[in-house]
């Protein structure tokens, strides 16, 4: 959980152990979400990927992936493309046609990754967020 901890806070999201144990918890009781997490043999974790159903009224159901970090020491090894990899495979078996992602503007070293990946853009948008006191 450390180590996953970790690459989140690599991600831009800085987390604690204790921050991510009752996130983990709900989405890995969930069959509609999926997370994956890398390491070489028993080592620690290198890399993670969230990916889960994302349902919409207006558009048949699709796959979305939630974040995605591989660790700053190994990027470009191949573990973020394995991981998308997987979660193709599994939303596939769960009949998804489409799978997703959301990725901030500035990161570019992303997008590249994503198009060499067979994602193409389809809109980019504004995200508005009103907090809930
Ligand atoms: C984006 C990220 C997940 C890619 O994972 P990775 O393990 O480094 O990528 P891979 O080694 O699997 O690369 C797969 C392909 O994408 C290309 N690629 C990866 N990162 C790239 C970059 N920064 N710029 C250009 N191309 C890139 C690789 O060259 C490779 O091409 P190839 O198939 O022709 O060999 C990783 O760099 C990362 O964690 N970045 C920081 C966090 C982040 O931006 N996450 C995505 C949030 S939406």
């Amino acid at each position: 959980l450390g180590q996953l901890a970790e690459l989140t806070t690599q991600l831009g999201y800085p987390a604690t152990p204790t921050d991510l144990a009752p996130r983990l918890e709900h989405l890995l009781a969930s069959p509609e979400h999926l997370v994956l997490v890398a390491s070489r043999a028993e080592g620690p974790a290198l890399a993670w990927i969230h990916v889960f159903l994302a349902h919409r009224l207006e558009v048949d159901s699709f796959a979305e992936i939630g974040g995605l970090v591989v660790d700053q020491d190994l990027r470009g090894s191949g573990a973020g493309a394995l991981l998308v990899e997987e979660a193709a495979r599994w939303a596939k078996s769960l009949g998804c046609r489409q799978l997703r992602v959301r990725s901030n503007e500035i990161r570019h070293g992303a997008h590249a990754f994503y198009l060499k990946r067979g994602f193409h853009l389809i809109k980019t948008q504004k995200i508005f967020q009103r907090p809930l006191p």
